[in-house]
């Protein structure tokens, strides 16, 4: 081990013992979060996105291929559709029926999770346009979240064609996002390891470091 390998360690071990020592109990050891499926402001479902429409998922996490943070789109990227799109077809084959049945002219369907698109991208249905007042954003909550002393890259993985759903699960059959992997540090180190041993025929001739510097600031 190098000399900086040991500074990093030390560091690393003294941050955690300050860190129990103060007895924050929030350290957010991701190990533990395995599963984590928190409820999200708005209904987004990957199943009906990714899996009926397949929008492809960097469509929407174009920073994945960038750098290190895969991001998560604007409510403007969403508007791209809904701005059209105001309701599930199931809603509007509804009012289709109806408004033959009742020999009226079609009423223009507006789901109660797209409002709350609407509301905060201040978009008006009466009128199909923009108005001047925003209101609050969707305030996504994270599902993934690995501690600051970590350093993970996106671009680095998605470069080297290691799919989204070898560390994600089939995001595409979900209907809420879940942590599927642990996020340990073994987790980590495994994968690399199998790579430079070859026993990862997916990525014959890459290498994947393993040392400590390369994932700890
Ligand atoms: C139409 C846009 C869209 C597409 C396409 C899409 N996503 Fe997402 N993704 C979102 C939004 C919005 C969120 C935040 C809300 C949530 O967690 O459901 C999200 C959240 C996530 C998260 C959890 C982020 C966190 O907080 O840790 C992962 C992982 C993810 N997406 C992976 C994928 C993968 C893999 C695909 C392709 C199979 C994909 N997404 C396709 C919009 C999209
Ligand atoms: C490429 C087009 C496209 C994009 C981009 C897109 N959607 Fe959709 N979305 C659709 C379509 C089409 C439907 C209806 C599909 C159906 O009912 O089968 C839909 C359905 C929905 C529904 C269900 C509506 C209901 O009540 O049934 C919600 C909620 C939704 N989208 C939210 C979002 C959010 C949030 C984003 C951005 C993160 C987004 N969509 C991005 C095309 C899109
Ligand atoms: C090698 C494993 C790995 C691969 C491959 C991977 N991710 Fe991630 N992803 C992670 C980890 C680990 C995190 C948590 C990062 C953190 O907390 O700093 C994460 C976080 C995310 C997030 C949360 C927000 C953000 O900006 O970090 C989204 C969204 C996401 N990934 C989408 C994707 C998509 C889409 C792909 C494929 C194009 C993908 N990921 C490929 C491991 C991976
Ligand atoms: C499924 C296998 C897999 C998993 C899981 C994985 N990685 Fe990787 N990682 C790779 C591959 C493949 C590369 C090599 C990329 C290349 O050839 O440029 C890589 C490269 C890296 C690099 C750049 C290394 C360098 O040599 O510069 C970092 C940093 C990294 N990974 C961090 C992480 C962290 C942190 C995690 C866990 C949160 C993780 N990886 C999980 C496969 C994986
Ligand atoms: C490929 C990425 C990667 C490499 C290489 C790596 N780590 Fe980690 N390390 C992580 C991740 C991710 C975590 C957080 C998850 C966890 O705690 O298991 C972590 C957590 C830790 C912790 C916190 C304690 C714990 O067990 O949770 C220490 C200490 C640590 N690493 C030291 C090291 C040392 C020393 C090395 C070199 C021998 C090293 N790491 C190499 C990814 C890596």
């Amino acid at each position: 081990m190098t000399h900086r390998n040991i500074t990093i360690l030390i560091c690393i071990a003294f941050a955690i013992g300050t860190l129990i020592y103060a007895g924050n109990v929030n350290i957010n050891l991701p190990g533990l979060n395995q599963g984590f499926a928190p409820e999200q402001p708005l209904a987004f479902s990957h199943r009906l996105h990714s899996g009926d429409l397949t929008i492809p998922c960097l469509y929407c996490h174009s920073g994945a291929e960038k750098g290190a943070p895969a991001g998560i789109p604007a409510a403007s990227t969403c508007m791209n559709c809904h701005r059209f799109v105001t309701a599930g077809w199931d809603q509007m084959k509804i009012e289709e029926k109806k408004a033959a049945e009742e020999k009226r002219d079609l009423q223009l369907v507006v789901s109660s999770e797209l409002q709350k698109l609407y509301q905060a991208t201040g978009y008006s249905t009466e009128t199909m346009a923009y108005q001047d007042k925003l209101g609050a954003p969707l305030e996504w909550v994270r599902v993934h979240d690995l501690p600051d002393f970590v350093f993970f890259n996106h671009s680095r993985h998605v470069m080297a064609d290691v799919p989204c759903q070898t560390c994600h699960g089939l995001v595409e059959t979900m209907e809420t996002v879940h942590q599927a992997a642990d996020l340990s540090m073994g987790w980590c180190v495994n994968c690399h390891r199998d790579i430079n041993s070859g026993k990862n025929a997916n990525f014959k001739g890459k290498h994947a470091s393993i040392s400590c510097a390369v994932c700890h600031y």
